[in-house]
């Protein structure tokens, strides 16, 4: 009864499609279990390159079933489009299950999303602008509406007034914007309900199922550790749990079920959107990082903010998520470098620190404090195992293991598919 979770180690992309999709052939249900569409995977399989934002890796591999979990919140309209997208591509999502107990976001969540990261101005979180802070925030309000409710038109018009009776205000009086129409909005979500009711279920009861017969479920995360309503670098965070303990509540799974937490972790470091990043690289390293590695968001196309490896946060992940495996990710980025700096403490005001520090303020004013390993020159992208590696650049991954407090089990050395190291199995 194997239940495996995937989470990002940093702050989000660090390749998890590339894992999952690698895990894909072994696996018989993959689950996003928090987000919405502010996430973004790009799994690349053959000359096909797929972007997906809600939808679970696993719909790319035919004999797996995709799940969407309780946990996360969705957009039915980006998620019929998507949907639709792969579709025009032969990928067809009719095993796709979703849960009855997930949120749904709405029109009102997205326009609150922009409007408020406007009335923030330089104290903005930068988010994605899809609603999910709002949407999570309505959840934990008791006001959300929920997948289930596509399947009762009446209590969805009821919800949908509720809803906007009060957002309405909101958005008039304080933000001076345009109000929602609630018939409007019904008729459109009634429109999704059609369409997505096949794939409405009990989603957590259907996994207790397959876990009992054995079956192989993957809890995909989206986002990564650093982004974590609680365990992150708050304010500047997602609205949901991406670290390995929000695997069992967005999926319904109870925690003694949890069998292995692979933790993605990219050989150096990106974050998107506002927020403290002690390795950050604002000179021409960051942008050489940013231009080698592909730095560019798949969801909103923006620069992420590039610099080297961090392992304070690495053990932190380690420690969070209760790592069992690392799957690391795109040190073919790195190739060509003389020597490749990695930040092993901070210094905060004079004082070292080896673990994150315990407030915002003093996170704020982290520096790093670097260790210089030798790079390597060679290109490694056609490596196919380990030992293929330069010496130098199994040092590398050798010490960085050894910083980061759990086993590296498998190398990204490129996008393809066929581009990865195994080095112990992960299921
Ligand atoms: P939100 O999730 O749209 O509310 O955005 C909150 C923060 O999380 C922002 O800094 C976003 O840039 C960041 N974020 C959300 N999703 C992702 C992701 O998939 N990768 C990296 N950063 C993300």
């Amino acid at each position: 009864m194997p239940a495996v979770v995937l989470v990002g180690a940093q702050w989000g992309d660090e390749g998890k499609g590339k894992a999952t999709d690698l895990l894909g052939s072994e696996v018989h249900y993959v689950v996003r279990y928090q987000g919405g569409n502010n996430a973004g995977h790009t799994v690349v399989i053959g000359d096909q390159k797929y972007a997906l934002h809600l939808l679970p890796t696993g719909v790319l591999s035919p004999e797996v079933v995709p799940v969407i979990g309780n946990g996360v919140v969705i957009d039915p309209g980006v998620l019929l489009a998507e949907i639709d997208g792969l579709r025009e591509r032969g990928i067809d999502c009719g095993r796709l299950l979703i849960s009855a107990s997930a949120h749904l976001i709405m029109p009102h969540h997205k326009a609150l999303d922009k409007v408020t990261e406007r009335y923030l101005g330089k104290a903005r979180i930068g988010t994605t602008g899809r609603g999910i802070g709002p949407a999570y925030g309505d959840k934990i309000a008791r006001m959300g509406v929920r997948v289930q409710d596509l399947l009762d038109p009446g209590i969805l018009g009821k919800k949908i007034e509720v809803a906007l009776n009060e957002k309405n205000q909101v958005l008039t009086k304080v933000y001076n914007r345009r109000g929602i129409d609630p018939a409007k909005v019904l008729d459109e979500y009634l429109g999704y309900a059609e369409r997505l009711k096949p794939h409405i279920a009990d989603t957590s009861l259907v996994l207790s199922q397959a876990l009992d017969e054995d079956k192989v479920v993957l809890l995909e995360g989206g986002q990564g550790t650093l982004l974590d309503i609680d365990h992150g670098t708050y304010p500047f965070v997602t609205s949901s749990s991406p670290t390995a303990g929000g695997a069992c509540i967005g999926a319904g799974i109870p925690p003694t079920r949890l069998t292995r937490v692979i933790a993605i972790l990219k050989a150096y470091t990106t974050r998107v959107g506002s927020g403290p990043f002690p390795t950050e690289l604002t000179d021409e390293a960051g942008d050489w990082l940013r231009t080698t590695g592909g730095e560019y968001g798949v969801t909103t196309g923006r620069d992420r903010r590039c610099g080297w490896f961090d392992a304070v946060i690495a053990r932190y992940a380690t420690r969070i998520n209760g790592v069992t495996d690392f799957f690391l990710t795109k040190l073919d980025v790195l190739s060509g470098l003389e020597r490749i700096p990695v930040c092993v403490a901070y210094d905060v005001d004079g004082v070292r620190h080896d673990e994150i520090p315990m407030t915002q303020t003093d996170f704020h004013h982290a520096k790093p404090i670097y260790e210089e390993l030798p790079g390597w020159q060679e290109d490694i992208s056609d490596a196919k195992s380990f030992d293929d590696l330069p010496a130098k650049a199994r040092d590398y991954v050798r010490a960085l293991e050894e910083m980061s407090g759990a086993p590296i089990s498998a190398i990204g050395v490129g996008p393809g598919r066929t581009q990865t190291l195994a080095i112990r199995p992960l299921v």
